[in-house]
């Protein structure tokens, strides 16, 4: 007896394997199934991105699904950042900020505004600038400018970034050189007299690891002891994987918080890719070779689960903190936004987040919602 067969037999074959279980199914999964990492922790901290120019302009059309489903706060990555809001003496381009304001209020998404005072991404009229007189009023009018413009429209800011070094002396930066240790009470006491109801924050990287740590304490102290508000200090959470420090980040939680402040993880990311250093320091780069760009093709299982691993210990310590923790921010929205791409190497393909460069969720997304299921 012969059969007809109703389908070519290559497409039986592939049926025939994915009913007996040999080869698994497309992992894509419907978009109303995916889980909503802003409602998962809906009750416990804000969920927030990083956001580049095609994001606040809506053009990068997938993202502009997935961001309001997934998080309720933002961080510009770049466009507050001095050297594009202020980049000449007198002239401030607010186009792209009043942009990402809109985007928030229309999203319900709260923005952390980053950063008033930095010594990168500085416009370079500043950068030259010799007078100390010439600098104390850039600093003056920048803050006051510029935080004066989303008064009462910016939930946050990070008021300093970086300002100090890995042993926890204060980084020589042209604020130091020219203003002096006091700068960074200065910043502070400048940004609330400009908008009092902003949550202000002090940022850096590192600032976990025990001696910077001991560093950013004091430096908290100090702007408190002068009487200046401050609210909360932000860990950047620059990680690489397998190598994630849970228990300074534990040690750090509980010190900071001690200090009467909250606690942001403000610019999350596991990185997968060789370093022969540990930081987030914009300057610093790295030689490049043909090893440092292993995954090009995919990432393998292993370092997947470990990176799904990683991020679920993580936030299995920030549910455990979370009277103390305000906000947990990924520095970008999938994998192929990450400045991790580019930095401290140009070209790689690195997988620090989330979401994949398809914009579906990863293995580690799906460890961090069932962290809510415990
Ligand atoms: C990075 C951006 O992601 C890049 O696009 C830019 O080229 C350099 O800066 N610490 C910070 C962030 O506070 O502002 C930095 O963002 C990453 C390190």
């Amino acid at each position: 007896m012969r059969y007809k067969l109703f389908c070519s037999p290559k497409t039986l074959a592939a049926a025939l394997l994915l009913v007996t279980g040999c080869v698994a199914p497309s992992k894509q999964v419907p978009a109303q199934q995916i889980p909503s990492l802003k409602d998962a922790f809906k009750n416990d901290f804000l969920i927030g991105t990083a956001l580049n120019v095609a994001h606040i302009q809506e053009r990068d059309q997938k993202a502009a699904v997935l961001i309001p489903k997934q998080f309720n706060a933002a961080t510009p990555e770049n466009i507050m950042k001095a050297e594009h809001i202020h980049p000449e003496w007198g002239r401030y381009d607010f186009d792209m900020p009043d942009k990402l304001v809109e985007y928030g209020k229309k999203n319900n998404i709260s923005i952390n505004a980053h950063t008033l005072i930095w010594h990168s991404q500085m416009p370079a009229f500043a950068r030259r600038m010799q007078s100390v007189d010439s600098f104390r009023t850039f600093f003056n009018e920048h803050i006051k400018t510029v935080a004066g413009r989303y008064k009462g429209k910016v939930q946050s800011w990070d008021v300093v970034n970086e300002a100090l070094n890995e042993d926890g002396t204060m980084r020589r930066s042209p604020f130091l050189q020219k203003l002096g240790p006091d700068f960074v009470t200065e910043a502070f006491r400048l940004a609330a007299a400009a908008d009092p109801q902003a949550q202000l924050y002090y940022n850096d990287y590192n600032n976990e690891q025990p001696a910077k740590r001991a560093g950013c304490i004091a430096l908290i102290k100090k702007v408190q002891d002068a009487g200046v508000k401050i609210d909360g200090v932000g860990i950047q959470g620059h990680w690489h994987v397998g190598r994630v420090p849970f228990q300074h980040i534990e040690e750090s939680i509980e010190q900071y918080a001690a200090l009467g402040i909250k606690v942001a993880f403000t610019e999350l990311d596991i990185e997968v890719l060789p370093r022969n250093f540990q930081g987030a320091d914009v300057n610093q780069r790295m030689q490049d070779n043909p090893g440092l760009n292993p995954y090009k093709d995919g990432l393998p299982d292993s370092v997947q689960q470990q990176l799904a691993k990683d991020y679920q210990q993580l936030f299995e310590l920030f549910l455990k903190h979370k009277d103390k923790i305000s906000r947990v921010t990924f520095w970008g929205v999938t994998d192929g936004d990450s400045w991790l791409n580019g930095w401290p190497v140009r070209g790689r393909t690195n997988y620090p987040l989330l979401f994949d460069r398809n914009y579906e969720p990863k293995p580690a997304f799906y460890k961090v919602v069932a962290t809510k299921r415990k």
